[in-house]
């Protein structure tokens, strides 16, 4: 391997033109369950995502630099693990900025970011190639939930899979557990899954991270409600709306849902909804794993809990799996 200074970093980009339809039945069929509920993907327009990246720099918050302090005091160790000259794809990329954390230590063949969102991603990869010129970069517009096809394009190495921020946690256990299955598959015998996960821990410290004091996360939550106006030709009235969440202790998940403040109708899609006061939108659950829990879930998918690490606090963790036998 010969990627001296002075080379230069190779990005391409391959489009896959994902067709995330139009959602509207959806949203709708969610918002007719006796338990109404949107899923959160919806949360994520141009202002939620803003206001996410707000929420990650909230003192309460501390996943995202909790996860991030863990990778850089182990990048090391991780990369050891890794191994260099791997595929290492990273679904949801986002703004690739974990990545570079490890990037220097792990010494890729070729950098993955996989994410739906087109027009970002372009730019996050040439400005990661910018930054990296020894980096090749390949950088693939896909939803990564409807098939991962772009697979065969990708040189033969091993491959590493990198799912960092606790976006496992959004999904119930069984599809948890379904994705994990489908991520072995893509990372195979050789391969493996570096993933990061938010603990169980006090009730206490996760209300805070979710109701925070400047009001960012419900903000953030109430978001989709404008979401849904745009999308459904909907009247919601943000402000007869409330943000809550809270710990379920028993399923080990953060609640987020959105209270109607009222009786009242919302005509949406050209029907109408109906809330009593205090009923609610169920918006997300984030769920958390003690190490214990995310070595089981990973063992029902077929995968090994290779390594695990943690910051002091044990308040995230940071696991390697591979594929069991
Ligand atoms: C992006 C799903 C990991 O569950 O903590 C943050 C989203 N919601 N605050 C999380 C979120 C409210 C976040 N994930």
């Amino acid at each position: 391997m010969n990627k001296s200074l002075g080379s230069i970093s190779r990005v391409s980009f391959r489009d896959e033109h994902p067709d995330l339809g139009d959602g509207r039945a959806e949203i709708l069929a969610g918002l007719q369950l006796s338990q109404k509920s949107v899923n959160p993907k919806w949360f994520y327009d141009q202002r939620g995502s803003e206001l996410f990246d707000k929420i990650t720099r909230l003192p309460e918050y501390y996943p995202t630099r909790t996860e991030s302090m863990i990778l850089k005091q182990n990048r090391e160790s991780i990369a050891r693990i890794c191994g260099d000259e791997s595929v290492f794809i990273e679904p949801g990329s986002g703004s690739s900025e974990k990545v570079r954390i490890l990037l220097d230590a792990l010494r890729p063949a070729v950098y993955v970011p996989v994410d739906i969102s087109a027009d970002f991603l372009r730019l996050s990869a040439e400005t990661l190639g910018e930054e990296y010129p020894w980096l090749d970069v390949f950088a693939v517009c896909a939803d990564f939930n409807a098939g991962w096809n772009f697979l065969n394009e990708l040189p033969s190495a091993r491959r590493v899979v990198f799912y960092p921020g606790s976006t496992i946690g959004n999904l119930d256990p069984t599809l948890a557990q379904t994705f994990l299955r489908t991520v072995a598959t893509v990372a195979g015998s050789e391969g493996g899954i570096l993933i990061g996960v938010d603990t169980h821990k006090s009730s206490d410290r996760l209300h805070a991270a979710y109701n925070d004091s400047a009001g960012v996360t419900a903000e953030f939550n109430l978001n989709v409600l404008r979401r849904l106006n745009a999308l459904l030709n909907a009247n919601f009235d943000e402000s007869a709306f409330s943000h809550r969440a809270f710990y379920n202790e028993d399923l080990r998940r953060i609640e987020m849902h959105l209270v109607s403040d009222v009786d009242q109708q919302v005509s949406c899609g050209g029907m109408t909804i109906d809330f009593v006061g205090g009923e609610t939108i169920h918006t997300e659950c984030s769920y958390k794993y003690s190490p214990a829990d995310f070595t089981a879930l990973a063992k029902s998918a077929g995968l090994d809990v290779i390594e695990s690490w943690q910051d002091e606090e044990a308040l995230f963790s940071v696991h390697y799996l591979r594929s069991a036998g």
